[in-house]
């Protein structure tokens, strides 16, 4: 009788490999298409920003399971403020909102919170709002979660250029430590950025970081946008080769 051959593992399921595949990984998401979800159902663009806020409640609580350690969220740009000011003022108040109801549950899941961006423009009681999140959520280490708000990459690498000029050690390290400065909440390299809404462009979000990130663009609206969605582009990512200008392994030898 042959010899039996060991039973060739189980592929694991894609929740797994996804989540392996998350451990430790930076992902940037421009949540884009919350106004024509909301059209698109004879709803105000408003509603589509409140439908929104959920979507990213659920992909925030996903994130540490799938094994992000840091998210970023496009919340608002600083183009956003060509908007009409009923239209900003909803998203700031959404924001507003969201720091004051889900501090406490983001201490209690040991998620650090932090707002990257210019503090000078939104209304003080947001500010002050944001300042209390971030010293509440400060020792979290589970998942960090930064809030891009009046957010513009290019603003933030000028700045951090106008006060390069002061730094001794003249390095890209030590220039990633001066755009984190500027605009506060860290400078991390992106490993996946994600754009629903089907627009493909990097609209002004995290310039610097974005260097050697992988990028997948979704149809799908920001509120339809799911934590199996989130699953499935994790699992995507996992399939690229991220050579960063090397050669491939197979070619490298
Ligand atoms: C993205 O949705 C959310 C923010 C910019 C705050 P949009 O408001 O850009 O939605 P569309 O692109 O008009 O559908
Ligand atoms: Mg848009």
């Amino acid at each position: 009788m042959p010899a039996s051959r060991p039973l060739a593992p189980a592929p694991a399921p894609a929740s797994e490999r996804a989540r392996s595949a998350g451990q430790g990984l930076h992902v940037a998401i421009i949540s884009d298409g919350n106004g024509r979800w909301a059209s698109s159902r004879g709803l105000p663009r408003s509603a589509g920003h409140r439908a929104g806020a959920e979507a990213a409640r659920r992909i925030i609580e996903a994130s540490p399971r799938v094994g992000i350690h840091t998210l970023t969220l496009f919340a608002l740009s600083s183009a956003n403020w060509k908007r009409p000011a009923a239209e900003v003022n909803a998203i700031l108040r959404l924001l507003h909102e969201y720091l004051l109801t889900e501090t406490a549950h983001c201490v209690e899941q040991g998620v650090r919170l932090s707002v990257i961006g210019r503090r000078d423009r939104v209304p003080a009681a947001l500010r002050q709002a944001i300042a209390d999140s971030e010293a509440a959520t400060a020792r979290g280490t589970r998942l960090h979660l930064r809030l891009a708000i009046d957010y513009s990459a290019r603003d933030a690498i000028f700045h951090a250029a106008c006060r390069f000029y002061k730094v001794t050690e003249l390095s890209p390290e030590s220039f990633s430590r001066v755009l984190a400065e500027v605009y506060r909440g860290g400078s991390t390299e992106v490993d996946l950025l994600i754009r629903t809404g089907g627009e493909q462009r990097l609209s002004d979000f995290l310039l610097w970081e974005c260097a050697f990130a992988e990028f997948l663009f979704v149809r799908k609206a920001w509120p339809d946008f799911t934590v199996a969605d989130l699953e499935a582009a994790l699992e995507e990512f996992a399939h690229r080769e991220r050579t960063r200008g090397a050669l491939p392994d197979a070619l490298a030898g």
